[in-house]
């Protein structure tokens, strides 16, 4: 097995926001949506205050094979890690509708949706600030 899941550095925002950019095109999201930029990357994971973390699979130089390396794997556990060491008692994930679905299934994750009936609910930037504009308190 030569990938190794490490955690991100600063040095990796650049590609972070290029998959970023790049999952916004797979889900036909106008590239007009994608508000976060490289500064904000850098200061919410490796400012003052971190807001997230980050992992990264990386194969080794000239190697391109993902194939049978288990990376999808390797990575959610290193999440699962993550979330016990910082005292998570459980771990949540919006995903599409799509194949990943069974691979989550296949991890021991349970989908709520069918479950238990939960959607999902987004207030945009704008909403947002109406709602909060609206607080008295
Ligand atoms: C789903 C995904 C995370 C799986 O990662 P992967 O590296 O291909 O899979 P792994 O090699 O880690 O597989 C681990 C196990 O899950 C199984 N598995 C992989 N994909 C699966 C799927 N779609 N359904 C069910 N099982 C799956 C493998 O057979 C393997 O089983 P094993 O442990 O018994 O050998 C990856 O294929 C992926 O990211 N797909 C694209 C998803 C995407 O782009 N979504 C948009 C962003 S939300």
């Amino acid at each position: 097995m030569n990938c190794i899941i490490r955690p991100c550095t600063v040095k990796d925002c650049k590609v972070i926001l290029q998959f970023i950019k790049e999952i916004a095109v797979h889900y036909r999201v106008p590239p007009t949506e994608v508000k976060v930029t490289l500064e904000v990357l850098r200061e919410d994971g490796f400012g003052a205050q971190p807001q997230y973390d980050c992992y990264v699979a990386e194969l080794p130089p000239r190697q391109t094979n993902k194939e049978g390396q288990q990376i999808g794997k390797r990575l959610i556990e290193k999440a699962a890690q993550a979330a016990v060491a910082k005292g998570c008692g459980q771990l949540r994930m919006h995903i599409a509708k799509t194949n990943e679905m069974g691979f989550l299934a296949r991890q021991g994750g349970q989908d709520l949706t069918a479950k238990e009936g939960w959607s999902l609910f987004h207030f945009k930037e704008d909403a947002l600030r109406r709602l909060a504009a609206r607080s008295k308190f």
